[in-house]
């Protein structure tokens, strides 16, 4: 695991950047994996950016990490509708080279669809990552095995209070998710999670220093082959 810390988030987010940009010159139709929540928004307002002065992202394949159930892609706080608005549209990828769990469909047979579609991309070149304050990768909460692969899973009460702030209240965050496991993130070929704020220090510090645990998903990019963090200074805190 490789740690970057800088107290500058917008010199963090330009090195991350710089790796999607290197994978895009070299593979066009990489796969990049796709994280939602708030933490990667910078990160893609540079790749849409560096689009906008010419990088071409055209041919580039998108996979996104998970889904509310519930939440079709009309759905403002969907992941498929925040996958549209920060990437696809931005960066002017064919919408047709997206791999996204269907939130309205029914629930297990959505998660098939999903795992089937992960495995026709034949894996994915560099994955993006958040990290929950309760250690959670994806959707996969404490006690997911590090072998997890995509399914349906439940949302900690942790992770609806997290997210209540995207809805107009906690009773309106839905709590059942489609999600990568970790196991299927474990084998993406690179993996790159950021971090910013305090609120991320402790998950962090368990996630790098911490033991490989079921207790902490996070932890398990420690046996990742190329994993990268990138941390502002408060993130970073806890850290030994
Ligand atoms: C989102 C996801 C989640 C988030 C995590 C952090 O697709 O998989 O694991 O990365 O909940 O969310 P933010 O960045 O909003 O703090």
């Amino acid at each position: 695991m490789r740690i970057d810390v800088d107290s500058d988030i917008t010199r963090l987010v330009a090195r991350a950047a710089d790796l999607i940009e290197a994978l895009v010159r070299t593979r066009p139709d990489a796969v990049l994996g796709i994280a939602t929540g708030s933490t990667p928004e910078p990160l893609y307002a540079e790749l849409a950016a560096r689009a906008a002065a010419g990088l071409d992202f055209s041919r580039l394949r998108i996979a996104s990490l998970d889904e509310y159930v519930g939440l079709g892609a009309d759905h403002p706080q969907s992941y498929r509708h925040f996958v549209q608005r920060h990437v696809i549209e931005p960066l002017g990828i064919d919408p047709g080279n997206i791999v996204v769990p269907d939130g309205a469909a029914e629930p297990q047979q959505a998660a098939a669809d999903f795992d089937r579609g992960l495995q026709r991309l034949g894996g994915v070149d560099l994955q993006i990552l958040g990290i929950g304050p309760n250690g959670h990768i994806a959707f996969n909460e404490p006690g997911s095995a590090l072998e997890s692969g995509v399914r349906v899973v439940s949302l900690s009460d942790s992770t609806v209070e997290a997210n209540a702030r995207f809805f107009p209240s906690a009773a309106d965050v839905p709590t059942k998710a489609i999600t990568q496991g970790v196991g299927t993130i474990l084998r993406s070929r690179r993996a790159v999670l950021l971090a910013f704020g305090s609120a991320k220090a402790e998950a962090t510090a368990a996630m790098i220093d911490g033991p490989v645990t079921a207790a902490v998903p996070a932890s398990a990019l420690q046996r990742h082959p190329a994993a990268e963090v990138f941390l502002d200074e408060a993130a970073a805190a806890q850290l030994c």
